[in-house]
Order: C-alpha cells, then sequence, then structure tokens
C-alpha cells in the first residue's frame, strides 16, 4: 500500500458509506503482459476478462455507478499497431458481450471524443447505448478517446455556442452550468477514483468531475484486479472522512 494511501483512525470518526460511483483507471496491462513474456496485446485482452470480472462484483456489491478508462485521448501516441489492437479489442468486445451485458441489466454508456473512430464502430456504440438504455443493474460508463481538458473544452464550446445564439447569458454562467454540459452531465459525481498498475497520477481523466473524490491507488496490474483488492479499496473508502471544505467536527455533527 503506498504510504500516502495509510490513514490515522480515531475510533470515533465518521465512516463514509459505500460509494455510489467508482471511476477506474485500468492502468498496467502492458507491464502484466511483460511480466509473462507476452505481447502488450495480450494484457489488454485480459484487461477485458478483468472488465467483466470487475462488472459483475459490481452488480453483486450493488455499487450502481462505475466508470472506467479504456483509452485516452493520449492513447493515439502508442505504436500503430497497438491503437489499432486496442480499437479491434473495443469493437469485438462490443459485438460479443453486448447481449450478455444486456442480459445482465448493464446500461452502457460511452464517453469521449468518438468522432474519431471509424463510422461503423460509432453506430455499433450508438445502438449499443440505446438498446441498453432503461437496464438499471449496473451504469457502465466506458471513456475511450476521453481526456479531461477535452470534455471541459468541449462544455465551454457548448457554453459560447449558447452564449452566441442569445439562449444564455454570460452571467449565468456557473459551475453547475457548465457541468451540465460535460458528457459526464447524467452521471453522479465519482465518490472512489482507483488506479491500478501503482502510478500515482489522473493522466487526464476526470479533471473536473475528481475534484472531492476519494483517491485510491493500486499497485495490482488491472488485468489482477479482483474482488479482493475491490474490497479493500472500498474498506478504504469507509474509513475516510468526506470534509468538502467543512471542518471534521461539522461532518460529525451533521452525521450524529
Ligand atoms: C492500460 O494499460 C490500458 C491502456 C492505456 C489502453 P497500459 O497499456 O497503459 O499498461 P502499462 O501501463 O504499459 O503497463
Ligand atoms: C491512462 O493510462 C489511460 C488509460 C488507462 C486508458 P496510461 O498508461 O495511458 O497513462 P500514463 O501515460 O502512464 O500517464
Ligand atoms: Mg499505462
Amino acid at each position: 500500500m503506498p504510504a500516502n494511501t495509510v490513514k490515522f483512525l480515531s475510533p470515533e470518526q465518521p465512516l463514509a458509506d459505500k460509494p455510489r460511483h467508482v471511476a477506474v483507471i485500468m492502468d498496467g496491462n502492458g507491464r502484466w503482459a511483460k511480466r509473462y513474456g507476452l505481447p502488450r496485446a495480450a494484457g489488454h485482452r485480459r484487461g477485458v476478462e478483468a472488465v467483466k470480472k470487475i462488472s459483475r462484483i459490481f452488480v453483486r456489491r450493488g455499487i450502481p455507478y462505475l466508470t472506467l478508462f479504456a483509452f485516452s485521448s493520449e492513447n493515439w501516441k502508442r505504436p500503430p499497431t497497438e491503437v489499432e489492437a486496442l480499437l479491434k479489442l473495443l469493437a469485438t468486445t462490443l459485438e460479443r458481450e453486448l447481449g450478455r451485458m444486456h442480459e445482465n441489466g448493464i446500461c452502457l454508456r460511452v464517453i469521449g471524443d468518438l468522432s474519431r473512430f471509424p463510422a461503423p464502430l460509432q453506430r455499433r456504440i450508438a445502438e449499443a447505448v440505446a438498446l441498453t438504455r432503461d437496464n438499471r443493474a449496473l451504469n457502465l460508463t466506458i471513456a475511450v478517446n476521453y481526456g479531461g481538458r477535452w470534455d471541459i473544452a468541449q462544455a465551454c464550446r457548448s457554453v459560447a455556442e449558447s452564449v452566441m445564439g442569445g439562449q444564455l447569458s454570460p452571467d449565468k454562467v456557473t459551475p453547475a452550468l457548465v457541468e451540465s454540459r460535460l458528457c459526464t452531465r447524467d452521471l453522479p459525481e465519482p465518490d472512489l477514483f482507483i488506479r491500478t498498475g501503482g502510478e500515482q497520477r489522473i493522466s487526464n481523466f476526470l479533471l473536473w468531475q475528481l475534484a472531492y473524490t476519494e483517491l485510491c491507488f493500486v499497485e495490482a496490474y488491472w488485468p489482477e484486479f479482483d474482488a479482493k483488492h475491490l474490497d479493500q479499496a472500498l474498506m478504504m473508502y469507509a474509513r475516510r472522512q468526506r470534509r468538502f471544505g467543512k471542518t471534521g467536527e461539522q461532518v460529525r455533527e451533521l452525521q450524529a
């Protein structure tokens, strides 16, 4: 456990509830593959298996929102063969798993700049989202070609268009208004952020949305992340006191 995740607990410290929304940077596929002498693509394939497993565990744990970072706006800088393998994996996973996801009550959302993807893939994504729209067991959001800076910029563009069009006056541009233009507008704020693979950075994930999220960094590589790791993160989360700018005493009083 990294030193900065260890926290002193006083016996009377109020506990955070179970998170409603968990956002995950699934990192370490490549290093996992290397450890076993496999190509990086094999690590990504195992990463998909981990997504399937973890989604089922979320349903069982009754955590309604899971958001996964699958491909960042910076991941295009990787070797073309890896980018191609990742996009192919996205398309085949969607094709193979959609039926099962729908049966299991998963409501799928995809966030990110999809305009860079081939038109048939964009269409398949839109169909999958429409098919699963009313499912309630788990809200699974996959971030592809997503970047936090892109999200904020596209929200700004949308606000600017409303102002230019005369539907919005500049003095109505508040944090809540900007938030309503982010591509996560249908999701609650993430309560818990988990990054696997040992790195302690945000890598342009949900920059705006993570403002008050509890951060948890896990050494395990994503393909090996399982129920045990998740439960450790949930236990760590349960011990945190979320103050949102208030004092610890104020929070305790509110919870009493
Ligand atoms: C995360 O694993 C998956 C993606 C970024 C697509 P990585 O591929 O980044 O694995 P490492 O960090 O190189 O081990
Ligand atoms: C972040 O991982 C993106 C995803 C997991 C999709 P990276 O492996 O791309 O992040 P950096 O480059 O190490 O910061
Ligand atoms: Mg990585």
